[in-house]
């Protein structure tokens, strides 16, 4: 995809609650088998998706109706997985998405143990997400219109509240289209509770990631759901920069500015 075609999956994607109740076409289905195969993401740690079928094991959720098919997905329980973990399953909502197929990131509102036991998730391993994969009935159900309203699914914080300059009270000013429009995809990243909780403080050809905790959503078979939230947002920046065609690297090097206790380092992108 380039440029122009990712900014605009990024933007048109929207969680869909409501499916129209057909399975994925033999070929859609084919070229997702394919996709999750290839996945990766920069901390080199596997994660690993399984489609389940969703009448065969039994699998719902309270906030969904007419899906038919889950993706879910595990890692070891790493340093790093969560955030490994939200990186390469939004490369997967993305693809899904850019092909029409509807997804919603669901950690919270399912049966875990259900899911945990069709995927097989074995002692040592983590399944922070599933989703739906299908295709988007015509009209949202009336729940998931007052989900959306209550989360203000459709707006997100200003730049300014996001990106920064050097330190963390520096809005940064940005003159590199490339670089504006890979944090414009960032911006539009889905978030657990809509919460946006990424930082970004840029300092050069450096990319800062931050987790912005204001609320701790942790635990031991979720992970840190904001720590997926950063991946996410990862995932966009990497591939909104790879779209316009930049060469980046991501490492963890902590620049240990100085920032609230409320803020936590996750990695940087370097520019190269
Ligand atoms: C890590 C993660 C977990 C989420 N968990 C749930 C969930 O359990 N149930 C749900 O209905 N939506 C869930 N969401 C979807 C968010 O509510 C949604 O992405 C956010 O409100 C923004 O809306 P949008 O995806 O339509 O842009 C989750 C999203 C993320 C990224």
């Amino acid at each position: 995809m380039n440029s122009s075609e990712l900014m605009k999956t990024v933007k048109s994607r929207k969680s869909v609650r409501t499916y129209d109740g057909n399975p994925l076409s033999a070929d859609d289905r084919r070229k997702i088998e394919e996709y999750i195969k290839e996945i990766k993401n920069p901390f080199d740690i596997d994660v690993d998706f399984t489609l389940l079928d969703a009448k065969e094991h039994g699998l719902s959720s309270p906030v969904l109706k007419g899906e038919t098919l889950y993706v879910a997905a595990k890692t070891d329980k790493v340093p790093y997985a969560d955030v490994a973990f939200g990186y390469s399953f939004e490369k997967l909502v993305l693809y899904a998405w850019s092909l029409g197929i509807g997804t919603v990131w669901i950690g919270g509102t399912m049966k875990r143990e259900t899911f945990q036991a069709a995927l097989g998730l074995e002692e040592g391993k983590r399944m922070p997400c599933v989703s739906p994969l299908g295709y988007p009935a015509k009209h949202r159900s009336v729940k998931e219109v007052a989900m959306r309203t209550g989360v203000g699914a459709d707006s997100r914080k200003d730049a300014k509240n996001l990106f920064f300059d050097k330190t963390p009270d520096t809005p940064l000013v940005c003159d590199d289209k490339a670089v504006s429009d890979a944090l414009e995809m960032v911006r539009w990243a889905p978030s657990a509770v809509n919460k946006q909780p990424w930082r970004v403080i840029a300092d050069g050809n450096l990319f800062h990631f931050y987790e912005k905790q204001d609320k701790v959503y942790v635990n031991d078979s979720v992970g840190d759901l904001q720590k997926v939230d950063v991946g996410i947002a990862l995932a966009h920046f990497v591939l909104g920069l790879e779209s316009a065609g930049k060469e980046v690297e991501t490492v963890i090097e902590d620049p240990s500015i100085k920032v609230n206790t409320d803020m936590f380092y996750i990695a940087t992108v370097k520019i190269k």
